[in-house]
């Protein structure tokens, strides 16, 4: 359950809630997935880049955002002059949540159950990283990072929550993007998308 998984990440290093995630039975979410996808980057990062969940290729690879999704990310942190590398880069759902389709794995958006029984984890990578700003892809990292629902579409940009000792920006996930099939709607949001990356320069220079 996410009270076993709080107790015993409790005061861990990253290393070894690494490890410990890889054991993670705390929604049925790993039953199906590879593998647990931790985060990964500088643990002292002044950014911290959350997201949905794995995809198809990050599960394979045990790493976020290296599929399609990742690809936009990078070039959107490159446009605005953020190295990812310089980052820590993360899933508000460490498993891949998929139903078969053909021969094809369909990503499933995590439900709330989900999100919550995963939440320990994000809550022990936010308390070692101690970011300056979490940058919040999609409205699942949005809804986890500030603990309500969240429409990204009415509540993107920058949220200066004084309960929190991190600044948040709500922005689309980069898969939203990959889906809009008018050229002009997708250009428009992926100026907003980049709008919303840059307001992270801010916190971290
Ligand atoms: N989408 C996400 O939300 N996270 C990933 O790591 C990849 C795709």
């Amino acid at each position: 359950s996410a009270d076993e998984v709080r107790l015993r990440s409790e005061g861990q290093s990253m290393e070894t809630m690494r490890e410990l995630s890889q054991g993670c039975q705390a929604c049925p979410l790993y039953e199906r997935a590879t593998q647990v996808v931790f985060g990964e980057g500088r643990f002292d990062a002044r950014l911290m880049i959350v997201g949905e969940q794995p995809g198809d290729r990050e599960d394979i690879a045990g790493k976020p955002f290296v599929g399609p999704a990742g690809e936009l990310l990078d070039d959107a942190l490159q446009v605005v002059g953020i190295n990812r590398d310089d980052a820590y880069v993360t899933n508000a759902v460490k498993h891949f949540k998929w139903r078969p389709s053909g021969k094809v794995r369909l990503h499933q958006k995590p439900d709330a159950k989900e999100v919550h029984a995963c939440k320990p984890w994000l809550q022990r990578e936010l308390e070692q990283v101690r970011p300056e700003v979490v940058l919040c892809l999609g409205s699942t990292a949005a809804s986890a990072i500030l603990g309500r629902p969240v429409s990204v579409t009415q509540e993107r940009g920058l949220h200066d929550d004084p309960g929190l000792p991190y600044a948040v920006v709500v922005t689309f996930h980069p898969a939203y993007l990959l889906r809009l099939q008018d050229v002009k709607e997708r250009r428009r949001a992926e100026r907003a998308f980049c709008e919303d990356l840059g307001l992270c320069n801010q916190f971290i220079n």
